[in-house]
């Protein structure tokens, strides 16, 4: 008989991120926006036809980003979108038929990675839209092999504090536990834990360029951790994994003075211009960190997603039971015009 991986065979996957042209998107945490015609059009005048002909050379832009980030290059490991550090390090440092423990609702691939290389993935509830530190410190035990945290957590928002932190990887430490976490929204929200993927052997961090530096298309992320870890996360990646034009962005956003600090502003500016006008009509809107929030609407929120995609060209989300307000619309912010534009819709749709 033909072999198949039941492991692959029973994995629920949905694909549904494709025919989304022409729509305004707010449904995944994308920069809604993105850069100017100029920039990009000054970006690609360095690609040569050799560039784009040869395999993507990483050794230059590794070196570079280590040095923004303050690392050493071999405490950095390049991928495909953090999508494929967070793969790597499930399968690197959790058993077969091992313990991933993960807080849910959260970002979906760290329980399908999990359940894709035969893992059982433990959910920790989350107390109403507040990850129960208490309760996670309790479930880390010499049976888990890796945790997953986020921060700031998505969806809510919510974020560990530095003592918090340091609970969780000295429990962690003590059970033998690999720690990832997870900073995909960094930037929209300073604080790092990055100082603990240098201290402790196993405590990784992934970031990703998706989000504030606007690059969903250039498929780049990486993990952070100390070199025998990262070496591990490296070994597991497909040759030539990083794709040249996300790193011809993303080095010429680093080197481009003061540009990185406009974005972190205008996405700021954005978001507190949403929040202000949804609260000034009447909304009840839960808004923590990150470049997402979550919105009561006035009417049916199934319906008013199906208005906002069907009539005027904007994709958002709903989320069922979100902290006694039943099913909210959940929309990515992004720069003042995006949410102008968001809200000029919702006023016509939920009323
Ligand atoms: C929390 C979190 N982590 C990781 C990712 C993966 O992003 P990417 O693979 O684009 O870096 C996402 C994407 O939405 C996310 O929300």
């Amino acid at each position: 008989m033909f072999y198949v991986n039941e492991h692959v065979k029973s994995l629920n996957r949905i694909f549904d991120q494709n025919e989304r042209k022409g729509y305004l998107k707010l449904d995944l945490n994308e920069n809604p926006v993105g850069f100017s015609q100029e920039f990009i059009n000054e970006v690609l005048s360095k690609a040569t036809p050799e560039f784009i002909a040869q395999y993507p050379e990483t050794q230059e832009f590794q070196r570079k980003l280590a040095a923004f980030l303050g690392v050493e290059p071999e405490q950095l490991c390049l991928t495909n979108g953090s999508a494929e550090a967070i793969r790597h390090i499930i399968e690197a440092f959790s058993r077969p038929g091992g313990k991933v423990l993960g807080v849910k609702p959260s970002y979906a691939m760290y329980e399908i990675f999990s359940l894709m290389y035969g893992r059982e993935f433990i959910p920790c509830p989350y107390d109403g839209i507040k990850v129960n530190v208490d309760h996670l410190l309790e479930m880390i035990d010499k049976d888990i092999d890796l945790l997953v945290v986020l921060n700031p957590n998505n969806p809510f928002g919510d974020v560990y504090s530095e003592e918090e932190m340091q609970r969780i990887i000295d429990k962690a430490q003590t059970n033998e536990v690999t720690v990832l976490i997870d900073e995909a929204y960094h930037y929209f929200y300073k604080k790092t834990f990055l100082h603990f993927a240098l201290e402790y052997r196993n405590v990784f961090v992934t970031r990703t360029f998706t989000k504030m530096f606007g690059l969903g298309s250039g498929r780049l992320g990486f993990a952070v951790g100390q070199k025998e870890g990262i070496a591990m996360v490296q070994k597991l990646c497909t040759p030539h994994n990083v794709n040249a034009f996300g790193m011809l962005f993303a080095e010429a956003i680093m080197d481009k003075e003061g540009m990185l600090d406009e974005m972190i502003k205008k996405q700021a500016d954005g978001k507190q211009y949403v929040v202000s006008e949804l609260k000034n009509r009447g909304y009840q809107v839960i808004a923590g960190e990150g470049n997402f929030i979550f919105i009561k609407p006035k009417t049916d929120a199934a319906e008013v997603m199906k208005r906002m995609k069907n009539e005027q060209k904007i994709l958002i989300k709903t989320y069922p039971d979100i902290a006694g307000l039943g099913t909210c619309l959940r929309v990515s912010t992004g720069e003042r015009s995006a949410m102008e534009q968001f809200l000029d819709s919702l006023d016509l749709v939920d009323r």
